[in-house]
Protein backbone atom coordinates (compact mmCIF):
# COMPACT_ATOMS: atom_id res chain seq x y z
CA UNK A 1 0.00 0.00 0.00
CA UNK A 2 1.97 3.18 -1.21
CA UNK A 3 -0.46 5.43 0.81
CA UNK A 4 -0.19 5.79 4.48
CA UNK A 5 -2.64 8.14 6.58
CA UNK A 6 -0.71 8.68 10.49
CA UNK A 7 -2.76 10.38 12.35
CA UNK A 8 -1.28 12.38 16.04
CA UNK A 9 -3.45 14.12 18.70
CA UNK A 10 -1.96 17.43 18.04
CA UNK A 11 0.59 19.04 16.19
CA UNK A 12 4.14 18.76 18.72
CA UNK A 13 3.46 15.24 17.99
CA UNK A 14 3.58 14.99 14.43
CA UNK A 15 6.27 17.88 13.68
CA UNK A 16 8.49 15.14 15.87
CA UNK A 17 7.70 12.70 13.75
CA UNK A 18 8.15 14.37 10.87
CA UNK A 19 11.22 15.21 11.90
CA UNK A 20 12.45 11.65 12.50
CA UNK A 21 11.28 10.79 9.48
CA UNK A 22 13.14 13.44 7.95
CA UNK A 23 16.33 12.66 9.65
CA UNK A 24 16.21 9.12 8.80
CA UNK A 25 15.63 10.06 5.11
CA UNK A 26 18.05 11.78 4.82
CA UNK A 27 20.85 9.80 6.41
CA UNK A 28 19.58 7.04 3.88
CA UNK A 29 19.48 9.05 1.00
CA UNK A 30 23.12 10.18 1.53
CA UNK A 31 24.60 6.19 2.12
CA UNK A 32 22.46 5.38 -1.01
CA UNK A 33 23.62 8.17 -3.20
CA UNK A 34 25.87 10.55 -1.36
CA UNK A 35 23.33 13.50 -1.17
CA UNK A 36 19.68 14.15 -0.22
CA UNK A 37 17.87 16.50 -2.10
CA UNK A 38 14.71 17.53 -0.49
CA UNK A 39 11.86 19.75 -1.74
CA UNK A 40 10.47 21.86 0.99
CA UNK A 41 7.04 23.14 1.10
CA UNK A 42 5.86 27.05 2.19
CA UNK A 43 2.79 27.77 4.36
CA UNK A 44 2.79 27.43 8.57
CA UNK A 45 2.34 24.13 9.30
CA UNK A 46 5.79 22.56 8.37
CA UNK A 47 7.24 25.60 10.43
CA UNK A 48 7.24 23.65 13.63
CA UNK A 49 8.88 20.92 12.07
CA UNK A 50 11.53 23.75 10.85
CA UNK A 51 12.40 24.19 14.14
CA UNK A 52 12.70 20.69 15.07
CA UNK A 53 15.38 20.27 12.60
CA UNK A 54 17.11 23.45 13.35
CA UNK A 55 18.44 21.11 16.49
CA UNK A 56 19.45 18.03 14.69
CA UNK A 57 22.57 16.98 13.36
CA UNK A 58 23.32 15.67 9.87
CA UNK A 59 25.84 15.87 7.02
CA UNK A 60 24.57 19.31 6.05
CA UNK A 61 27.13 19.56 3.20
CA UNK A 62 25.60 16.19 1.22
CA UNK A 63 21.84 18.17 1.90
CA UNK A 64 20.61 19.96 -1.42
CA UNK A 65 17.43 22.10 -0.57
CA UNK A 66 15.18 22.84 -3.48
CA UNK A 67 11.24 24.05 -3.13
CA UNK A 68 7.98 22.96 -3.95
CA UNK A 69 6.69 26.59 -4.82
CA UNK A 70 7.88 30.29 -4.05
CA UNK A 71 5.58 33.58 -3.99
CA UNK A 72 7.09 36.16 -5.90
CA UNK A 73 8.57 37.92 -3.46
CA UNK A 74 11.92 39.30 -2.73
CA UNK A 75 13.73 36.25 -0.12
CA UNK A 76 14.01 38.86 2.53
CA UNK A 77 10.52 38.98 2.60
CA UNK A 78 8.74 37.38 5.39
CA UNK A 79 6.02 35.72 3.08
CA UNK A 80 9.08 33.67 0.71
CA UNK A 81 9.27 30.11 1.39
CA UNK A 82 12.94 30.02 1.29
CA UNK A 83 12.78 33.05 4.12
CA UNK A 84 10.45 31.31 6.44
CA UNK A 85 12.94 27.88 6.16
CA UNK A 86 15.99 30.19 6.47
CA UNK A 87 15.30 32.10 9.12
CA UNK A 88 14.29 29.53 11.71
CA UNK A 89 16.39 26.50 10.61
CA UNK A 90 19.00 26.74 7.36
CA UNK A 91 20.09 30.17 8.18
CA UNK A 92 21.96 28.02 11.38
CA UNK A 93 23.57 25.18 9.36
CA UNK A 94 26.53 25.17 7.50
CA UNK A 95 24.93 24.65 4.45
CA UNK A 96 27.06 25.83 1.51
CA UNK A 97 25.22 28.68 -0.34
CA UNK A 98 25.92 25.93 -3.72
CA UNK A 99 23.36 23.44 -2.14
CA UNK A 100 20.61 26.16 -1.52
CA UNK A 101 18.28 25.92 -4.69
CA UNK A 102 15.78 28.97 -4.31
CA UNK A 103 13.19 30.14 -6.82
CA UNK A 104 14.18 33.74 -7.63
CA UNK A 105 10.54 34.37 -7.22
CA UNK A 106 11.61 38.22 -7.28
CA UNK A 107 11.97 37.70 -11.20
CA UNK A 108 8.05 37.54 -11.42
CA UNK A 109 6.47 34.31 -12.04
CA UNK A 110 7.48 33.55 -16.35
CA UNK A 111 10.76 34.30 -15.40
CA UNK A 112 11.10 32.40 -12.23
CA UNK A 113 9.65 29.65 -13.47
CA UNK A 114 11.63 29.15 -16.46
CA UNK A 115 14.54 29.69 -14.93
CA UNK A 116 14.00 26.99 -12.46
CA UNK A 117 12.76 24.28 -15.13
CA UNK A 118 16.36 25.65 -16.32
CA UNK A 119 18.23 25.27 -12.48
CA UNK A 120 16.35 21.95 -11.86
CA UNK A 121 18.04 20.36 -14.73
CA UNK A 122 21.28 21.51 -14.49
CA UNK A 123 21.07 20.28 -10.81
CA UNK A 124 21.47 17.30 -12.26
CA UNK A 125 24.06 17.68 -14.68
CA UNK A 126 21.68 17.76 -17.58
CA UNK A 127 21.19 13.80 -17.55
CA UNK A 128 17.49 14.48 -16.67
CA UNK A 129 14.90 17.23 -16.52
CA UNK A 130 14.83 17.29 -12.48
CA UNK A 131 16.24 15.60 -9.89
CA UNK A 132 14.13 12.61 -8.80
CA UNK A 133 13.80 14.15 -4.96
CA UNK A 134 14.09 11.76 -2.00
CA UNK A 135 11.38 13.67 0.01
CA UNK A 136 8.59 16.52 -1.02
CA UNK A 137 7.04 17.96 1.36
CA UNK A 138 3.83 19.11 1.02
CA UNK A 139 0.87 21.18 2.85
CA UNK A 140 -2.93 20.94 2.02
CA UNK A 141 -4.99 24.25 1.74
CA UNK A 142 -8.41 24.11 2.87
CA UNK A 143 -9.53 24.58 -1.06
CA UNK A 144 -7.90 21.22 -1.74
CA UNK A 145 -4.74 23.36 -3.55
CA UNK A 146 -1.17 21.86 -2.71
CA UNK A 147 2.09 23.05 -3.33
CA UNK A 148 1.01 26.59 -5.64
CA UNK A 149 -1.79 24.12 -7.93
CA UNK A 150 -4.77 25.77 -6.95
CA UNK A 151 -8.32 24.14 -8.04
CA UNK A 152 -9.52 24.92 -11.47
CA UNK A 153 -5.89 25.50 -12.45
CA UNK A 154 -4.87 24.02 -15.57
CA UNK A 155 -2.95 20.30 -15.73
CA UNK A 156 0.70 21.03 -16.66
CA UNK A 157 1.98 17.60 -18.21
CA UNK A 158 5.68 17.61 -18.41
CA UNK A 159 6.02 20.44 -17.35
CA UNK A 160 8.39 21.32 -14.42
CA UNK A 161 7.63 24.26 -13.42
CA UNK A 162 4.64 26.74 -13.74
CA UNK A 163 3.84 30.61 -13.23
CA UNK A 164 1.04 30.99 -10.87
CA UNK A 165 -1.44 33.86 -10.06
CA UNK A 166 -3.74 32.58 -7.25
CA UNK A 167 -5.69 34.57 -4.65
CA UNK A 168 -5.72 32.37 -1.49
CA UNK A 169 -5.88 34.30 2.26
CA UNK A 170 -3.91 36.55 2.63
CA UNK A 171 -0.61 35.60 1.07
CA UNK A 172 1.17 37.03 -1.93
CA UNK A 173 -1.03 36.06 -5.19
CA UNK A 174 1.66 35.55 -8.16
CA UNK A 175 4.11 32.11 -7.17
CA UNK A 176 5.94 29.52 -9.07
CA UNK A 177 5.24 26.07 -8.31
CA UNK A 178 6.62 22.78 -9.27
CA UNK A 179 4.33 20.70 -10.85
CA UNK A 180 3.07 16.89 -10.74
CA UNK A 181 5.39 15.67 -13.14
CA UNK A 182 8.72 16.53 -10.58
CA UNK A 183 6.58 16.04 -7.15
CA UNK A 184 5.63 12.56 -8.28
CA UNK A 185 9.13 10.98 -9.29
CA UNK A 186 10.20 11.65 -5.58
CA UNK A 187 10.91 8.92 -4.00
CA UNK A 188 8.94 9.84 -0.73
CA UNK A 189 6.37 12.70 -0.27
CA UNK A 190 4.78 13.92 2.90
CA UNK A 191 1.56 15.88 3.24
CA UNK A 192 1.38 17.61 6.74
CA UNK A 193 -2.36 18.87 7.47
CA UNK A 194 -3.46 20.21 10.88
CA UNK A 195 -6.38 21.98 12.01
CA UNK A 196 -9.60 20.81 11.43
CA UNK A 197 -9.94 23.94 8.66
CA UNK A 198 -8.56 20.93 6.44
CA UNK A 199 -10.88 18.33 7.53
CA UNK A 200 -13.30 18.33 4.81
CA UNK A 201 -10.13 19.40 1.92
CA UNK A 202 -8.37 16.01 3.44
CA UNK A 203 -11.83 13.78 2.98
CA UNK A 204 -12.47 15.04 -0.24
CA UNK A 205 -8.54 14.26 -1.28
CA UNK A 206 -8.24 11.19 0.22
CA UNK A 207 -11.96 9.85 -0.28
CA UNK A 208 -14.04 11.71 -2.22
CA UNK A 209 -14.79 11.44 -6.20
CA UNK A 210 -11.62 11.99 -8.25
CA UNK A 211 -11.40 15.49 -9.41
CA UNK A 212 -7.98 16.66 -9.61
CA UNK A 213 -8.91 19.71 -11.94
CA UNK A 214 -10.89 20.90 -7.68
CA UNK A 215 -8.67 19.07 -5.75
CA UNK A 216 -5.10 19.45 -7.28
CA UNK A 217 -3.89 17.71 -4.02
CA UNK A 218 -5.02 14.37 -5.62
CA UNK A 219 -2.81 15.24 -8.47
CA UNK A 220 -0.32 13.87 -6.11
CA UNK A 221 0.21 10.47 -6.73
CA UNK A 222 3.51 9.40 -6.61
CA UNK A 223 5.12 7.18 -9.65
CA UNK A 224 7.35 5.06 -7.47
CA UNK A 225 7.70 6.28 -4.00
CA UNK A 226 5.72 6.59 -1.34
CA UNK A 227 2.94 9.12 0.03
CA UNK A 228 2.32 9.72 3.67
CA UNK A 229 0.33 12.11 5.21
CA UNK A 230 0.73 13.23 8.29
CA UNK A 231 -2.18 14.98 9.88
CA UNK A 232 -3.36 15.78 13.43
CA UNK A 233 -6.75 14.49 14.75
CA UNK A 234 -8.50 17.32 13.78
CA UNK A 235 -8.09 17.40 10.26
CA UNK A 236 -8.55 14.07 10.27
CA UNK A 237 -12.29 13.97 11.62
CA UNK A 238 -13.43 13.58 8.41
CA UNK A 239 -12.76 10.38 7.52
CA UNK A 240 -13.71 7.32 7.66
CA UNK A 241 -12.65 4.49 9.85
CA UNK A 242 -10.84 2.72 6.41
CA UNK A 243 -10.07 4.01 3.40
CA UNK A 244 -9.47 2.07 0.60
CA UNK A 245 -5.60 1.06 -0.43
CA UNK A 246 -4.64 3.80 2.37
CA UNK A 247 -2.81 2.17 5.60
CA UNK A 248 -4.53 4.43 8.63
CA UNK A 249 -2.46 4.44 11.82
CA UNK A 250 -2.99 6.37 14.67
CA UNK A 251 -0.10 7.29 17.12
CA UNK A 252 -0.25 8.20 20.38
CA UNK A 253 1.22 11.65 22.09
CA UNK A 254 5.05 11.46 22.77
C1 LIG B 1 2.46 27.98 0.29
C2 LIG B 1 2.35 26.48 0.37
C3 LIG B 1 0.91 26.08 0.38
C4 LIG B 1 0.61 25.65 1.81
C5 LIG B 1 -0.86 25.48 2.03
C6 LIG B 1 -1.15 25.19 3.52
O1 LIG B 1 3.36 28.48 -0.38
O2 LIG B 1 1.65 28.62 0.95
O3 LIG B 1 3.07 25.84 -0.56
O4 LIG B 1 0.58 25.04 -0.50
O5 LIG B 1 1.29 24.41 2.06
O6 LIG B 1 -1.50 26.70 1.65
O7 LIG B 1 -0.69 26.30 4.24
P1 LIG B 1 -0.70 26.28 5.85
O8 LIG B 1 0.32 25.25 6.27
O9 LIG B 1 -0.30 27.67 6.26
O10 LIG B 1 -2.10 25.90 6.27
Amino acid sequence: MKTKISIFPEKTALSHYAADFFVRTARAAIQKYGHFQVALSGGSTPMALYKLLSGVSLPWRKILFYWGDERCVPPTDAESCYNQARSVWLAFKPIPEKNIFRIQGELGPEAAAADYAKRLEAATGGKRRWPAFDLVLLGLGADGHTASLFPGSAETGDAPTVAVTAHYQDRPANRVSLTPAVFNDAHHIVFLAVGAEKAAALRETVCGERNPAQLPAQRICPLNGTLHWLVDEAAASQLPAQVEDVKIQRLPKE
